[in-house]
């Protein structure tokens, strides 16, 4: 994009009193029901609204969302092109999701393609067998530190660690450095007063890994982003390590939790928690179409007056991809209960020129995988310390993660062989 463009006419439903409000208690505890109920009350683009009733449109509908993707000339990503910025106070919740921000993530066309294909090329040099063997001392150093009390919260104690020292360690980042980061980004995810300057020392360790890397380069992201063709500046490849991280940590860690919730709660998983593997990766796969990780994204915003799902868009407006409805689109699930099984139509990863960089869903895949791998070999008597019905989600319209997931499990003492040697 060149131009930015601003708006100022409001999105076409913006005085429909049956908006759905995208916020709120309801999103925690049964969202399936909300996108089942707005798909039959509006179709498969539903007027919602976000925090402070600001209108946008939610992509339900399995093609529409395909079609949404697929047409970045049509719905594009810079967010400087929506028309409700006039109506955005400078304390808004939302803002640090839909701020510009100069990284690949908000860039268009030729320029996105500049910065993801460098970022691909870097990520596509990882050695799967290498960050499996991180991953695996990773996870059993964090099980060392509760293995010998009996009880642990998987969600702070593991799930939540483990993708960013993973990516961390892939970009280059010493063990400490990367502990300290995974600390310094909870604060900034959390949104307290503490956020901006967490999120500003994030930054200042990543913009300290670039300079080391200039200095001296190694085998990691870094020095291949230093050294690659596209000739990115300091700023474009800290800005977009940045990306890498934030957006391999959440989504990651919540795959891994959703997981390992799925095996506990459900019958048909419960050989693995013996010892026996297969089934970890249907538990993987059936989570991406259940409980997917991001279930909106934001966003895409129209460049001219349009119309789709049966809804007239209007430019600039707002539409939010909603992942976790499309995989649940009946015009594609014809059996919902079966036809997960090693099927990987979903759309959890996105589609289209910003879907997830690839190879980010396989790097995912390898650590969300060790991780309840090792879970299960080394505390195998793993169950719930709370009925499933007294889990909590995150209250977030954003992510489908879990706040808390309390285990018990017979105490162990012996540090396992891997993590003594790190
Ligand atoms: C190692 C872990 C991961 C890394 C490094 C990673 C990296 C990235 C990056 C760099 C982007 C921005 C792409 C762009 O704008 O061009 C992205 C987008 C995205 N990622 Fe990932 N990711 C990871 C794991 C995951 C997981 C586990 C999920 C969900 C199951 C996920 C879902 C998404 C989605 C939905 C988008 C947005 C796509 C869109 O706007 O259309 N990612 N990821």
């Amino acid at each position: 994009m060149t131009t930015p463009q601003h708006f100022s006419r409001p999105p076409a439903h913006a005085a429909t009193p049956r908006a759905t409000a995208l916020h709120g208690p309801k999103f925690q505890h049964n969202p399936g029901q909300l996108y089942r109920d707005m798909r039959r009350q509006h179709g498969p683009v539903a007027p919602v609204l976000l925090d402070g009733d600001i209108p946008a449109w939610l992509v339900l509908g399995y093609r529409e969302l395909l079609h949404v993707t697929g047409s970045p000339q049509l719905y594009a990503r810079d967010p400087r092109r929506w028309n409700a910025w006039d109506r955005i106070p400078p304390d808004w919740p939302l803002l640090p999701l839909f701020a510009y921000q100069p990284s690949m993530l908000f860039a268009e066309g030729q320029e996105h393609r500049r910065r993801a294909g460098a970022v691909s090329d870097a990520l596509s040099q990882i050695d799967p067998f290498e960050l499996r063997l991180d991953c695996e001392r990773i996870a059993d150093r964090l099980i060392d530190t509760f293995a010998g009390t009996g009880e642990a919260d998987l969600t702070a104690q593991y799930a939540a660690p483990i993708p960013l020292l993973a990516v961390a360690k892939t970009c280059g980042m010493s063990d400490a450095g990367a502990t300290t980061l995974v600390r310094d980004m909870g604060i900034a995810f959390d949104g307290g007063p503490d956020a901006l300057e967490a999120f500003a020392r994030v930054r200042g360790a990543v913009a300290q890994l670039v300079d080391s890397r200039r200095a001296h380069p190694g085998p990691d992201v870094t020095s291949r982003l230093l050294g690659h063709p596209a000739a990115l500046t300091n700023d474009e490849i800290v800005n977009d390590i940045v990306v890498v991280m934030n957006a391999g940590q959440l989504p990651t860690s919540a795959w891994i939790g959703n997981t390992v919730r799925l095996m506990l709660t459900d019958d048909r998983f419960a050989l693995a928690l013996s010892g026996g593997r297969n089934s970890i990766g249907e538990a993987l796969n059936e989570v991406l179409w259940e409980d997917t990780p991001t279930q909106n994204m934001a966003g895409r915003f129209a460049t001219r007056d349009t119309s789709l799902g049966g809804q007239r868009i209007r430019a600039g407006d707002l539409l939010i991809l909603g992942l976790a409805a499309a995989n649940a689109d009946a015009g594609i699930r014809q059996n919902p209960c079966a036809d997960s099984v090693g099927n990987r139509a979903h759309m959890s990863f996105s589609h289209g020129e910003h879907r997830c960089v690839y190879p980010a869903p396989e790097l995912a895949e390898i650590i969300a995988r060790t991780a309840v791998e090792v879970l299960l070999d080394r505390l195998p008597d793993l169950t719930l310390a709370v009925s499933p019905d007294a889990l909590v989600w995150r209250p977030s319209v954003w992510m489908r993660g879990l706040s808390a997931l309390p285990v018990q499990f017979t105490p162990t003492s012996a540090p396992s062989p891997a993590s003594t040697e790190l």
